[in-house]
């Protein structure tokens, strides 16, 4: 069976990329960035993940304003890192893992999650940041990626609470594929950032080491969070947050820390990163996904 093994989340700040393509990890701005990936880094060595399941946000690079899907899952092979104008990163290309994709795809339909269905796109610095993050320089990503894609981008983004929900679903959808697969969620994006108006460079460090908090252990608070309350204490761009829920629903009732990560300034955003693991993995059960099944199986015979 496919399990769940962990979640991680990660900003995914451009300028971090640009660092790590220019040889500049080790420069005083960006150092105590990247420091902090360190222990993840060695983590990941050990742990080795078969596929990784990274929730982010396309920043029209691969939709723009005339295609905005509120969920959208990657079922395809291959994926290229993407032009955001000054050429695509030098880094690998993302391998999908179609199989599971499908089968991830389907489970959540029939859990009356509306997702599209992605087989070609190139995915931006949202996606190959974090991978970079946490695999440092590499011929070839170490593990298999199914891209989901949020739209955080254009009013009107999922609440939090649909993203816990759909994390649930996701765990029941990994659980329910037959092959031994280890896997881990990704939720990507945040903290605080606000990048234009006149708030541009908006930090609020105490709004966001609670949200950090309030990731571990046994409580579903922030997924009652509303978008004014990510609009008002984090800015415009800390809604990206939301797409952490998706992770933190995914590992279940209750969470531990395995490592934390915070560091400001880096470009207009705070930088966050937490590893960690499901302690009771339980989620609920789906209310129509067994019935769905059934209902399509005898259709189909
Ligand atoms: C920055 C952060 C982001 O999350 C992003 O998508 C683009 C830019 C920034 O801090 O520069
Ligand atoms: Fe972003």
């Amino acid at each position: 069976m496919a399990r769940i093994t962990h979640g991680i989340a990660c900003s995914h700040i451009p300028v971090l990329g640009y660092a790590f393509d220019h040889g500049k990890e080790g420069e005083a701005y960006f150092k105590p960035a990247f420091d902090g990936f360190g222990w993840t880094r060695q983590f990941m060595a050990e742990e080795k993940p078969d596929v990784v399941i990274l929730v982010y946000n396309d920043h029209a690079s691969a939709f723009d304003m005339k295609i905005i899907p509120t969920f959208a899952i990657g079922c395809g092979e291959l994926y290229g890192p993407a032009d955001e104008g000054f050429g695509p990163r030098p880094v690998p290309p993302v391998e999908g893992h179609a199989d599971l994709a499908w089968h991830i795809a389907q489970s959540l339909i029939l859990d009356e999650f509306d997702m599209t269905i992605i087989n070609e796109m190139e995915v931006d610095h949202g996606l190959t940041v974090p991978l970079s993050m946490m695999y440092g320089h590499v011929d070839k990503w170490p593990t298999k990626v199914i891209p989901l894609a949020v739209n955080v981008v254009t009013y009107p983004p999922p609440s939090g609470n649909r993203c816990w929900a759909l994390g649930e679903a996701i765990a029941r959808a990994v659980e329910s594929f037959p092959e031994d697969l280890k896997v881990q969620v990704w939720g990507t994006g945040g903290m605080s950032h606000q990048l234009q108006g006149p708030r541009a460079g908006l930090i609020n460090k105490e709004w966001d080491n609670r949200f950090l908090d309030r990731l571990v252990g046994d409580t579903q608070e922030l997924r009652h969070i509303p978008h004014i309350e990510y609009l008002r204490e984090t800015g415009s761009e800390g809604i990206e947050m939301v797409m952490w829920l998706i992770m933190r629903g995914a590992l279940g009732k209750s969470t531990k820390a395995l490592h934390r990560h915070y560091h400001v300034p880096v470009s207009n955003t705070a930088l966050g990163h937490m590893v960690l693991e499901p302690v009771d993995g339980t989620v609920p059960p789906s209310p129509t996904l067994e019935g769905n099944s059934a209902a399509a199986q005898a259709r189909i015979a």
